[in-house]
């Protein structure tokens, strides 16, 4: 079993930088069920999930993944909190580093081994897809309609939706990791 230590292990230089215990606690607790309702059993086995079954990751794993968008987003973020004189918007930081460590959770159920060494869609990713069960997930925690948000709106269920700011840092992060991906595997990375 995967528990709230190993979680605290995997993630604790993000989660130490979320300022608000609870929502900490919380983030941890949903990776937890998580990782216990997806049939994930040891830590080991959750680094090596890839994080994604839509192009040939080329070994970034999925806890990798999940740490990079998170980072991401946080410099993005910090990127304009350092340049412009005034902030024409409001960061939430930790609304952000929970978002990005919660916005592809929903993968915990989504993605499933399929017996052969490698990965498929389960049965209730075939059903909900990540953004759509990582988000009942959090609400179902207690987190806010903000941080669900985040996890909503953070893929293509997000195109032309509202959005807080933590999503659009969250949702060009993502594709920061995914995008070069599938070019170098089409060919068009130069
Ligand atoms: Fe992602």
């Amino acid at each position: 079993m995967i528990t709230k230590k190993d979680i605290e292990k995997i993630f604790s230089e993000l989660l130490s930088q979320i300022k608000n215990k609870k929502m900490r606690d919380m983030t941890v607790q949903v990776w937890v069920d998580g990782c216990k309702d997806g049939g994930w059993k040891t830590v080991k086995e959750l680094e090596k999930m890839p994080f994604t079954l839509l192009t040939d990751t080329h070994g970034v794993n999925f806890v990798e993944h999940t740490k990079a968008v998170t980072k991401g987003a946080m410099e993005l973020a910090k990127a304009q909190l350092d340049i412009y004189k005034k902030m024409p918007y409001k960061i939430d930081m930790d609304r952000l580093i929970v978002g990005g460590l919660l916005h592809d959770v929903g993968k915990l159920l989504e993605t499933t081994p399929d017996g052969k060494g490698g990965y498929k869609k389960s049965k209730t990713g075939a059903c909900l897809r990540h953004p759509i069960s990582g988000t009942v997930m959090a609400k179902m925690a207690g987190f806010s309609d903000e941080v669900a948000n985040t996890i909503a709106c953070h893929a293509r269920e997000g195109e032309g939706a509202p959005q807080v700011i933590e999503t659009v840092f969250i949702h060009q992060a993502d594709f920061a990791t995914f995008n070069p991906l599938v070019m170098k595997n089409n060919g068009k990375l130069i």
